[in-house]
């Protein structure tokens, strides 16, 4: 999964830059104005290559108003090996979700998506990290996704083809099985390409498949009598994901639903609008 860094951008402030790129800092930059302040004790961040301009946004808005101003600080919880590296990097203070206190619930989880349906449901896990990433959005106030114009759809399954699903490396046979019963057409097991072989392994040692399932349908759709209970592999979000994650083996599915913070949207509409 490839990662822009803010090394690599503020050391040639003469190129011009590549407008998706432009469009994910837009929306980062919009995401964190609107949603992160100075007061807050523990922020989520995500993985992928947009939430590395999420961080960049926070690093600079603490830089203009420092927490120690408001008497604390902030702890920043990764979802995953890249992004403890990435608020490292920044000179940000991470806390390994499992030294949580009991009692703290995070503010705030900023994170990208690989494709957002009109309710805000997500595909998350095209960088392998979906299930660290659920772990801190469910335990957050706020869930922020980060998305630029291009991955804002009517439905999920219009450009993302498939589902990432983290499954346990020993199940992973069993799971492609019942995948295609529920009407995924040739669920795959991601594997390295060119140089490594093998499947690709997640933060947890487990495995990613992707499986390809038809335009999943929102709840409007249902609330119109469309029939979303996988009949002829047609699913709605909320009903594919309760049935993914009831196959032994799941560790976790790539659909976000039900998330808290729906004003999230506006950053990817807005914030990340098509360049003109
Ligand atoms: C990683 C994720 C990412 O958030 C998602 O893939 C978006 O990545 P990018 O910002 O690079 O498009 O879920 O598993």
């Amino acid at each position: 999964h490839a990662f822009t860094t803010s090394a690599t951008m503020s050391t040639n402030p003469a190129a011009q830059m590549d407008p998706i790129e432009e469009a994910k800092k837009r929306a980062a930059y919009k995401a964190v104005a609107d949603h992160f302040n100075s007061n807050m004790r523990f922020v989520g961040i995500g993985s992928g290559s947009t939430i590395v301009y999420g961080v960049e946004a926070i690093k600079a808005h603490l830089e203009a108003h420092p927490a120690s101003e408001a008497g604390h600080m902030i702890w920043f919880v990764p979802t995953g090996w890249n992004s403890r590296k990435v608020i490292e990097q920044a000179g940000l203070v991470p806390i390994a979700f499992d030294s949580l206190p009991a009692d703290a619930t995070l503010d705030v989880a900023f994170d990208g998506a690989d494709e957002v349906d009109a309710e805000m449901n997500c595909i998350k896990g095209g960088g392998a990290c979906l299930f660290q990433e659920k772990l801190v959005a469910c335990r957050s106030k706020k869930f922020v996704c980060i998305a630029d114009y291009r991955k804002n759809q009517p439905r999920l399954l219009t450009k993302w083809p498939s589902i990432p699903i983290e499954v346990a490396p020993i199940a992973h046979a069993t799971v492609l099985r019942e995948l295609k019963q529920l009407g995924s057409v040739n669920p795959k097991l991601r594997e390295h390409s060119l140089a490594k072989t093998g499947p690709i392994q997640t933060d947890q040692s487990f495995y990613i498949i992707d499986a390809p399932f038809k335009q999943l349908l929102t709840k409007k759709d249902v609330q119109e009598g469309k029939d979303g209970s996988g009949k002829d592999g047609v699913w709605s979000v909320d009903a594919l994901a309760l049935r993914i994650k009831e196959i032994s083996g799941v560790l976790e599915v790539g659909l976000f639903y039900g998330m808290n913070g729906d004003e999230a949207q506006a950053a990817g509409q807005q914030g990340g609008q098509k360049p003109v």
